[in-house]
């Protein structure tokens, strides 16, 4: 994930899908991707803390409780989890069991130390994109936030949510907008002469893995990758596992601009270019 005017320090290496000619075959496994987020751990913990970051605080938890409505009683999968930001939301809602599940063992272990003393809770190191133990169908309710862009095969996730979860279990996704929001294919330019803020995608419609190099100045090299589709195959992916997606919703950013010239245009912007994508879907029988 790369939240969006968040991350001044990240920085996109020369990718090799930046070469002309089609991109090259994929050499990560399904779930290698849990190396650059356990490598970024520290970090990652560090910028959404206790209570989120600023785009979970005021757009994607509001948004992510709202579709997933969780019910007391009830057991909810948490996939791609991280540090664990949803799951106080969940046991305030009186949920009956949260399963946490992510790839990287050092983001389970700072969940694991905010949660060690709840019983409802379970923490598990586990590829979302694998068959594990939590794809077992007892689940009410599934939640995935801010992770379809870092799974490398999603497919293979959607399928296992969809044996997660309950036939006629809920699940929701909230991910960065596939059209507007592709780290360095898309950005913010200025019309001088209309006086407004556009949006300029470069690069949309192939698949790109695009690295994502945290700390840079620091010699660090540590990487993530963002998994960029297009919306139609984000959303297949889920149809195809027999998801049938009832809500597709756009988010937008709760930011507004400082007073001065630009201003007028960057807020009329920040209305009209979404920054995530939210889907709810049934589970089908
Ligand atoms: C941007 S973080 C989001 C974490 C959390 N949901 C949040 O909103 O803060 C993406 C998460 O996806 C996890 N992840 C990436 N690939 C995964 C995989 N194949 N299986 C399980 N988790 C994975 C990473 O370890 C990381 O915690």
């Amino acid at each position: 994930m790369s939240f969006p005017r968040k991350r001044p320090q990240f920085h996109a290496k020369k990718a090799a899908w930046q070469r002309p000619g089609p991109p090259p075959p994929k050499k990560r496994a399904a779930g290698s991707g849990e190396q650059g987020w356990d490598q970024v751990a520290g970090w990652y913990d560090k910028l959404v803390g206790d209570k989120g970051s600023d785009y979970h605080r005021n757009v994607i938890l509001p948004a992510a409780l709202r579709l997933l409505a969780p019910k007391p009683g009830e057991k909810i999968l948490d996939l791609c989890c991280g540090q664990g930001v949803l799951i106080p939301h969940l046991l305030e809602a009186k949920v009956g069991r949260v399963t946490g599940v992510d790839a990287s063992p050092r983001l389970i272990e700072s969940a694991k130390a905010r949660f060690q003393n709840d019983k409802r809770v379970e923490l598990l190191v586990a590829d979302a994109c694998a068959p594990g133990p939590w794809a077992d169908g007892s689940h009410d309710a599934a939640a995935c936030i801010m992770a379809v862009h870092d799974v490398p095969d999603l497919p293979a996730m959607a399928r296992q949510v969809a044996a997660a979860v309950k036939p006629g279990g809920r699940f929701v996704a909230i991910f960065m907008h596939p059209c507007f929001r592709i780290p360095q294919q898309a950005h913010w330019g200025w019309d001088e002469g209309r006086k407004l803020q556009y949006r300029r995608v470069d690069r949309y419609g192939v698949p790109q893995e695009i690295p994502i190099v945290t700390h840079p100045g620091q010699g660090g090299g540590d990487t993530t990758t963002f998994y960029h589709r297009p919306v139609g195959e984000v959303l297949t992916a889920f149809g195809q596992a027999g998801l049938a997606i009832t809500v597709c919703e756009e988010l937008f950013s709760h930011r507004r601009s400082q007073p001065g010239p630009r201003a007028k245009g960057e807020n009329r912007a920040v209305k009209e270019f979404p920054v995530f994508l939210a889907i709810s879907c049934v589970r089908l029988p």
